[in-house]
């Protein structure tokens, strides 16, 4: 199949919104990472995205709505809670875990009696679910197990002849996915996985912010989740990531020790002038990490990277996002020094 790359002239958002009507996939920018789009009520269209990622068929999709208002039509017994959040966060980078009704099939929902919604604020995404009238299932737009894409080159790379079209929003501006959170009762929500709303923000509208074990934990595979994304290798390039918390001086030491032709470091911004070994900076601050951080994990590859230390963030705010991302990357291979 050619994959047609589009721009966000109208004329071209209409064309990608009549291939999702037609039950095509279009790959398609939000503010978070690209997503790979199709109609969330069409179980023939939603195979599609699972084929082109090679994603296990119990993984469920998000759905994603123009506005919050829509959420009725596509769920049941919304509790008072998420419409206090879905005001203060919606649209944006946020998903609500919310019970499913019988216009989402399971296939979307990934056998689920419940279904992940979400109202992007980039407008061009925004534009596509208007234009098409369908909700839209999309999971990040990068090959299964590999880093989320943060440009329509990423998804190109990745989705090159097995989707109909990628629509170019330009850069994501969070760079990473969604902050998923479960309603667990009228005071309390679960994050599922962290992201740009934070457990912090979280708190100003909810009593009770629980931070799953799972956001930092390798979870057994036979433990029950309750996401089940958290099961599955994430994030991963080609290169053996390795997580350093250390002090930028015993980072360095540790760079030297294990220094080789395809080690490289990835490191904080304002250590680069200091740093004497083979480097890519992800920022300075949790948000330019955030932004960077999916992004330099492909350029990684892309110079040959083979094995790569990567400098800690901080867990707090959008920082723990970034965390559990890196975490994961590196298969929860943490040196502590
Ligand atoms: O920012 C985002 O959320 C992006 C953009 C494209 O919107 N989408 C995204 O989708 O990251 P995906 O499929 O790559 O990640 C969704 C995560 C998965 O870990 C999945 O297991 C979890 O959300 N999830 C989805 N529906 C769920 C449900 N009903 N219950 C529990 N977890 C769910
Ligand atoms: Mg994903």
């Amino acid at each position: 199949m050619e994959t047609v790359l589009l721009s966000d002239s109208i004329r071209q958002l209409e064309a990608a919104a009549q291939l999702i009507k037609d039950g095509e996939v279009v790959g398609i920018p939000t503010e978070t990472v690209y997503g790979l789009g199709a109609d969330a009520s069409n179980e023939a269209a939603v195979r599609k995205i699972f084929a082109a990622k090679g994603r296990p068929a119990d993984n469920p999709l998000i759905v994603h709505l123009a506005d919050f208002s829509d959420a009725v039509s596509y769920t049941k017994n919304i509790p008072a809670l998420a419409y206090k959040l879905a005001e203060k966060f919606c649209p944006g980078p946020f998903t609500m875990i919310l019970p499913k009704n019988e216009r989402i099939p399971y296939v979307t929902s990934g056998g689920l009696e419940t279904v992940g919604i979400r109202i992007p604020s980039h407008p061009v995404m925004h534009r596509i679910i208007e234009l098409s009238g369908c909700p839209i299932a999309a999971p990040s737009a990068n090959i299964s197990g590999y880093p989320s894409p943060t440009s329509a080159q990423h998804v190109m790379d990745d989705m090159m002849g097995k989707i109909a079209a990628v629509v170019d929003g330009g850069q994501s501006e969070f760079g990473v996915e969604s902050t998923v959170a479960a309603i667990e009762n009228e005071n309390t929500v679960r994050i599922l996985r962290p992201g740009c709303v934070t457990a912090e923000q979280l708190r100003e509208i909810c009593e009770n912010v629980i931070i799953d074990k799972a956001i930092l934990n390798d979870i057994g595979s036979d433990e029950k989740v309750p996401s089940p994304g958290m099961k599955y290798k994430h994030y991963s390039p080609k290169a053996d990531i390795v997580l350093v918390e250390s002090s930028f001086d015993d980072f360095v030491r540790y760079v030297g020790a294990n220094d080789g032709e395809k080690v490289y470091s990835l490191i904080f911004d304002g250590d680069a002038e200091r740093f004497p070994y083979k480097f890519l900076a992800y920022g300075d601050n949790d948000l330019a990490q955030a932004h960077n951080v999916f992004q330099k994990l492909r350029e990684l590859d892309e110079i040959g990277a083979e094995k790569v230390y990567v400098r800690a963030p901080s867990s707090e705010g959008v920082g723990l996002a970034v965390y559990n991302r890196l975490i994961r990357a590196a298969g929860f291979e943490v040196i502590r020094i």
